[in-house]
C-alpha cells in the first residue's frame, strides 16, 4: 500500500518540493496527501497546488501561546488525509510532547546540521564560529525533546575557509534536496537505519 505523507511547511517549501517531486516517481512507495503550512503566505503553498497537491493552513497567531489549540488544527486540517506519515519541512514551530506522541513513529524532521550537534536556530554561523570543518544535514524522527529522536539519514557538506552561513546555507540546501527523499523512500518502506549520504 502507498504510504501517505502530510507535509508540514513554514516558508518557500523547497523541501517539500524536492520530497513531491520524487514520489512522482511510479515505483515510490509514499504519495503526498496534504501540504499545510501554519504561514499563510509561505511560498511553499502555491508550489504544492502547482503540483496538484492539496493544501490548507492553520495559522498559529491567532492562538497566541496556546500550542494546544494550535495543534488540534493542524491535526484537524490533517485528519481527512489520513497520513502514514508527516514530514516537517522547514516548519518552524515547537511541537508539543502531547502531540508528537500523537504521531510516534510516523514524523520525519530535517534539521541542517549533524545532529546531535547544533540543536535549534543559526546551525550554520555556530559551524563556523566552532571552526567545524563540516557542516551538514540531519533527517531524523520526531519525538518530544528539540531536534532530537533517531537518526534516519546524514550527509556531510564540507566547510571552507570563505564560507559564511549564507554560502554554507546554500550547500547546505542542495543536499538536504538530496537526503530527504532518500530518506523518506526508505523510511516508506520500513528502513530506519541510517543513511549516510556522500
Ligand atoms: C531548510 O534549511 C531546513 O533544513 C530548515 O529550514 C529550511 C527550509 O527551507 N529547517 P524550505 O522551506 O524547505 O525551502
Amino acid at each position: 500500500m502507498t504510504k501517505r505523507v502530510a507535509i508540514l511547511i513554514s516558508g518557500g517549501g523547497s523541501n517539500m518540493v524536492a520530497l513531491a517531486r520524487d514520489m512522482a516517481a511510479p515505483d515510490h512507495p509514499a504519495a503526498p496527501c496534504i501540504v499545510v503550512s501554519n504561514v499563510p503566505s509561505a511560498g511553499g503553498l502555491a508550489r504544492a497546488e502547482a503540483l496538484g497537491i492539496p493544501t490548507a493552513v492553520v495559522d498559529h497567531r491567532p492562538h497566541g501561546q496556546d500550542r494546544a489549540s494550535f495543534e488540534a488544527k493542524l491535526a484537524d486540517a490533517m485528519a481527512p488525509y489520513d497520513p502514514d506519515l508527516i514530514c516537517l519541512a522547514g516548519f518552524m514551530r515547537i511541537l508539543t510532547p502531547d502531540f508528537v506522541e500523537l504521531f510516534e513513529g510516523k514524523m520525519l524532521n530535517i534539521h541542517p546540521s549533524l545532529l546531535p550537534k547544533y540543536k535549534g536556530l543559526n546551525t550554520h554561523a555556530r559551524a563556523i564560529e566552532a571552526g567545524d570543518t563540516f557542516g551538514g544535514v540531519t533527517v531524523h524522527g520526531v519525538t518530544a525533546a528539540l531536534d532530537d529522536g533517531p537518526i534516519y539519514g546524514q550527509a556531510r557538506v564540507p566547510i571552507l575557509p570563505d564560507d559564511t552561513p549564507d554560502t554554507l546555507a546554500d550547500q547546505v540546501l542542495a543536499v538536504e534536496h538530496r537526503l530527504y527523499p532518500a530518506v523518506l523512500r526508505r523510511v516508506a518502506s520500513g528502513v530506519t537505519a541510517p543513511l549516510h549520504l556522500e
